[in-house]
């Protein structure tokens, strides 16, 4: 089985249901709180695991009365959590506000994510893994450091989801080997706009010139597309479902799909399996909760096929 590593955040996701999201200025009644746990970083090692991948996790938690929720959930799908460490302080917090649309609006509170320093991403947990993947809720000196450390060491799969959106060095670009992004992102990184599929193809591709070796744009309802170094340019398709809370559509995408490349399927397999998975992921609420396992994924697509 490959060997994946996320190096990332793991949140507390205080979920409110509403009808509509309120205006600047408006007071509403929510439907109902949920504490789910969540954290960009943590979804998608446990949508990696459940998608068949061996993941270990390397984040923070804090000393607060969520940390054992959290490390107990990564645990219950079958992530690592021997790296995960116990900073001072509360554990990173997600307020979203899930509205009947299924759209979500998310506020951070980096809590224990913004202690993973530099010094804790150790050269024995990166090497030898398959893949690593990273996204921005922990600070980038970390991501920059775990960047060179797999460009350095060699024979590791450098994942990158800028989420939250940030500007990425010119010089960085080089050290990703699959840059993932949603439109906003693809949008606030190369520049362009990216509304459709084809105008996502033009920024992945501006990216790929920047140095990622390979660009995958998500598109929500409208699928994904995906450009390499190598010329290679793919669609694939979102499935047709109801959505009822989007939130962690992109991690379980990504986990999904950094599985299956880890085991070896070819991107434009691994990209259909990913969709699948993050179609299942939106008809359920929460974060890691609505996370598919490989069976359901491979029910879906022989059910869809
Ligand atoms: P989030 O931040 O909510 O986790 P994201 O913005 O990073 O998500 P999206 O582009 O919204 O990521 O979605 C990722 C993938 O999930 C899409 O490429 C698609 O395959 C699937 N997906 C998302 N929304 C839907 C939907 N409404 N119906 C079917 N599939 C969806
Ligand atoms: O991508 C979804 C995640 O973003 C949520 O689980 C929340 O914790 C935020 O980090």
């Amino acid at each position: 089985m490959s060997r994946i590593v996320v190096v990332g955040s793991i949140n507390m996701d205080i979920v409110n249901q509403v009808e509509k999201f309120p205006l600047p200025g408006e007071t509403i009644h929510g439907k109902g709180v949920d504490y789910l746990p969540g954290g960009k970083g943590a979804n998608q090692a446990v949508a990696a695991a459940l998608a068949g991948g061996q993941v270990e996790m390397l984040g923070a938690v804090g000393e607060d009365s969520f940390a054992p929720a959290l490390l107990e959930s990564l645990g219950r799908y079958g992530v690592g959590t021997k790296h995960v460490l116990r900073k001072p302080g509360t554990s990173g917090l997600a307020f979203i506000t899930v509205a009947d649309s299924g759209e979500n609006q998310i506020i951070l509170a980096e809590g224990s994510n913004g202690q993973v320093r530099p010094e804790d991403a150790d050269d024995s947990l990166l090497a030898g893994a398959q893949a690593v993947i990273l996204q921005n809720e922990i600070p980038w000196e970390t991501n920059l450091r775990v960047m060179q450390a797999c460009r350095r060491l060699g024979g590791v799969r450098l994942v990158y989801n800028p989420a939250p959106v940030r500007p990425i060095p010119e010089e960085a670009y080089g050290l990703i080997d699959l840059l993932v992004v949603n439109e906003t992102e693809a949008e606030g990184l190369s520049g362009l706009p990216v509304t459709t599929a084809e105008e996502a193809v033009a920024a992945a591709e501006e990216l790929v010139r920047r140095g990622a070796g390979s660009v995958l744009v998500t598109l929500g309802s409208k699928g994904a597309v995906y450009s390499d170094a190598e010329g290679e340019s793919l669609f694939a398709p979102a499935r047709k479902v109801r959505a009822v809370d989007t939130t962690a559509a992109g991690d379980t995408f990504i986990g999904a799909l950094v599985a299956a490349g880890s085991n070896g399927m070819p991107i434009a397999e691994a990209m259909s399996f990913a969709a699948a998975a993050a179609a299942i992921a939106v008809t359920r609420p929460g974060a890691q909760a609505s996370i598919p396992s490989r069976e359901e994924i491979v029910r879906s697509l022989a059910e869809n096929s």
